[in-house]
């Protein structure tokens, strides 16, 4: 095998089609593209993603992507070492797409072939962008996932906890949605919570009572409907202000669950490792500007280094399978042609099975 390698990516898990190319080498790796075609205008109008939706624009969309990633590296396909695709967890119309996809590429080049969990190109992307050694701590978190997980190798992830019944993005956007505000619901919370008060409204902290990391965001949607049902029977509506306040105080509480549970994930990480371990995040909510100060502010008290990858880096794209399948099989993984899609694949197989976990299902 060639000490460096080019890889070509495709994810197609959920709402986002996207197709990369990553030149790969132990020492380093470049993005020499990354394309991502989201789907957010075909679902909005439904409150959340329609799989059957999603998996026909994930047909439509991955020869495109694939092809315009490969004409902004300007190489061909005959120039690629290797075809990494996101085979699961996810909405199971698209992973077939991308899967699909790939084993044709596969097939017709000759080239060999990776199936990548998805949640291992999240957990592996803080190496691609900031080059970072074995092991670490990662906060996962989007619309579907939420782990804290401990990383010692390409493939191995031990959860450290996660939530037992919705992801803190789900959260998020099931809030906006209650409160009238438009989807994706994190930037709309977010945009909304600049102008409130976080204080105005005392929400739960789920799970903060009990040990361990293991975190509950249903809760909170239930507090939000309440708050939202007073306020309406009191003053016949929402005011502007009162929703900001709405905004800022549950996405205080959201922040103060994610900050307590990765508090306490890095400091039994210290107690078993006799060092300080680097924090990364990714994940769509890892974008929200108070949740990453609340996190960062931790970090510096517990003298820790925190990492959070380019926001393009944090939500879907392929640049991260293309990256995780190339360590992978730097590390002598390999799939054939009787790959499979898999809607659910958790990624410790150690640890037992979350309850709950997100719009997707109990994807992890
Ligand atoms: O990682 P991602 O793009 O896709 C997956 O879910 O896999 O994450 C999307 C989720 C959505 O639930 C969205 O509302 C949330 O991330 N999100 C945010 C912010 N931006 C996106 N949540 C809080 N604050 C944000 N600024
Ligand atoms: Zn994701």
């Amino acid at each position: 095998m060639t000490q460096t390698f080019t890889v070509l990516g495709i994810e197609s898990s959920c709402d986002d089609t996207a197709a990369a190319v990553v030149e790969w080498s132990a020492q380093r790796a470049d993005i020499l593209s990354s394309i991502v075609k989201g789907q957010n205008d075909l679902h909005s109008e439904f409150g959340g993603v329609v799989p059957e939706i999603a998996a026909r624009a994930h047909v439509e969309k991955i020869d495109h992507c694939v092809l315009e990633a490969m004409f902004a590296a300007d190489l061909r396909l005959s120039d690629i070492d290797l075809v990494a695709v996101t085979a699961g967890p996810g909405l199971i119309g698209g992973v077939l797409s991308g899967v699909m996809c790939a084993k044709g590429i596969a097939a017709t080049t000759g080239k060999p072939l990776i199936g990548v969990n998805h949640l291992a190109g999240h957990a592996l992307t803080p190496r691609l962008t900031d080059g970072i050694s074995f092991p670490y701590l990662m906060l996962l978190v989007s619309g579907g996932h939420c782990q804290l997980l401990f990383v010692s190798g390409p493939t191995s992830f031990t959860r450290l906890g996660g939530t037992i019944d919705d992801a803190p993005g789900e959260a998020f956007d099931k809030s906006a949605r209650i409160l009238g505000l438009s989807q994706p619901g994190g930037p709309s919370i977010e945009k909304e919570a600049a102008a409130g008060d976080p204080r105005k409204f005392s929400f739960p902290r789920p799970l903060l009572d009990r040990p361990g990391c293991d975190m509950s965001f249903s809760g909170l949607k239930t507090a939000i409907i309440r708050a939202r049902d007073r306020i309406i029977d009191a003053q016949g509506g929402i005011p502007k202000e009162a929703r900001s306040d709405l905004c800022a105080s549950f996405q205080a509480a959201v922040a103060d669950v994610l900050t307590e549970k990765t508090r306490r994930a890095l400091a039994s990480t210290m107690k078993d490792l006799g060092e300080n371990p680097v924090l990364s995040v990714a994940g769509g909510v890892a974008s929200n500007a108070s949740i990453r100060a609340k996190l960062e502010l931790m970090c510096e008290e517990m003298e820790v280094k925190f990492v959070a990858p380019p926001l393009a880096l944090c939500t879907d794209n392929a640049a991260m399978i293309a990256y995780a399948g190339a360590e992978q099989y730097h590390a002598g993984i390999r799939s054939d042609m009787s790959l499979a899609a898999r809607p659910r694949w958790p990624l410790d197989t150690k640890s037992e099975t979350l309850i709950g976990g997100g719009k997707k299902g109990a994807k992890a």
